[in-house]
């Protein structure tokens, strides 16, 4: 039966994580893979969840099945956290997903229900799990221009040139914050335009939202989305905790579509119907660390704290870098790197630059130039730096 499986193809993070851990160099540098690390390399728990986990564990009586959208509190205080009332909650719908990714495919499979014939479009840059998760539920997907290469800011004609061309019914796909793989978010104005745009056309945004707190704030980082919730009927989004909570393993995310008044019901139950043919109920243990954290205002207050720490620690390491890099090539070309947000930027360097800097310097980055800006410190700054002054000569 299984012989004429294809071999199946290591997908690039995995395979650049395995070809780290087997570097002998003492002095490796790993801006791979996608998660958090404090200045001494670690992606620790955080204080907070701690805490929620510890009062869990102590006043958790049962762990029978709970309904197929799973704990109803966890859903209400992510509803709260995303939107903060943009909307009335009686035309939100959502379903607990094991984490971000499932929630994406959750959704696209609920746009194909809804309308088989949609195109979903994506930014030309993106998180290279869109494509397949989109593929898998059968829908096409088009690109949309998004990075301006010469200046590192959103390409903004671009974007919406582009965007002028979807159909009625088809699903934009949007970033919340902190785009991965750029760093670049629209502003508030850009924002406007895009919902105004997709507004006119008749044409669904879909965001995923993975990294709200990493950015400008909270609440500043969801002002898309809310923006485009108080404009639009219709918003699909998939939101994951595992970067803000630290909860990467626990597998935490909700598929959340927001409808007209009256469809809410029907929107829940489709949502339901999908979950219960792909996994049944989400993971519990992780929504539940959120919704305590979120429902304490003790435990929401440490767990902001912590979330803005992370997020400054990343912002620092951009400044720092982008000083080192002007130092030692003596040109401003890396200012962009400052000025985004988020873990991850893109750096302009080609295929060969970047094997350079694995071969010759042992420091690990995406094929594209997707570098996790948290994987840097105080010491590998100026190494990067070098390295990349050396490679670009
Ligand atoms: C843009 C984006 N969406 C979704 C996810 C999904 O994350 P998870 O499934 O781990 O919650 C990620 C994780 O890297 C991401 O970067």
């Amino acid at each position: 039966m299984f012989e004429t499986l294809p071999d199946p193809k290591l997908d690039g993070i995995i395979a650049l994580m395995q070809a780290f851990a087997e570097d002998p160099r003492l002095g490796k540098v790993d801006l791979g893979v996608g998660v958090y690390r404090d200045e001494a390399g670690r992606t620790p728990v955080m204080q907070a969840v701690k805490a929620a986990e510890q009062h869990i564990v102590e006043t958790q009586e049962s762990k029978t099945y709970l309904s197929l959208a799973g704990d109803a509190a966890f859903l209400d205080t992510m509803r709260d956290l995303l939107l903060g009332g943009a909307v009335p909650a009686s035309r939100v719908a959502a379903v607990g997903t094991p984490g971000g990714t499932a929630a994406v495919r959750q959704i696209c499979e609920l746009i194909r229900r809804a309308h088989a014939q949609a195109t979903v479009w994506i930014s030309a840059q993106t998180w290279p799990n869109h494509s397949p998760l989109i593929a898998a539920a059968g829908l096409p997907t088009r690109p949309y221009r998004y990075l301006d290469p010469e200046s590192g800011a959103l390409d903004r004609a671009g974007l919406l040139a582009d965007l002028e061309e979807i159909s009625a019914g088809d699903v934009v796909l949007l970033h919340g914050c902190c785009h991965n793989p750029t760093g670049v978010d629209p502003t508030p104005q850009d924002w406007a335009e895009i919902a105004a745009l997709l507004d006119r056309r008749g044409a669904v945004p879909f965001v995923d939202m993975a990294y709200q707190g990493f950015g400008a704030g909270l609440d500043a980082d969801a002002g898309g989305l809310r923006h485009l919730a108080a404009r639009l009927p219709e918003i699909l989004v998939a939101a994951s905790c595992s970067k803000n909570f630290g909860l990467y393993r626990e597998r935490v995310g909700l598929a959340m579509a927001i409808v007209p008044e009256g469809q809410r019901a029907r929107l829940a139950g489709t949502l339901a119907g999908l979950s219960r043919r792909a996994f049944a109920f989400p993971p519990d243990h992780g929504g539940r660390v959120v919704s305590t954290i979120l429902g304490d205002a003790r435990l929401r207050h440490i767990w902001q704290v912590e979330l803005y720490e992370m997020r400054d620690r990343v912002a620092a390491n951009r400044r720092g870098l982008a000083d080192a890099l002007r130092a030692e090539t003596g040109s401003d070309q890396f200012g962009f790197i400052a000025a985004q947000q988020g873990m991850f930027s893109l750096l302009p360097l080609s295929p060969e630059q970047i094997e350079r800097l694995r071969a010759e310097h042992g420091i690990y980055m995406l094929g594209d130039g997707r570098v996790n800006m948290a994987g840097l410190n105080a010491q590998s700054v100026p190494v990067l730096a070098q390295a990349m002054a050396q490679v670009l000569r």
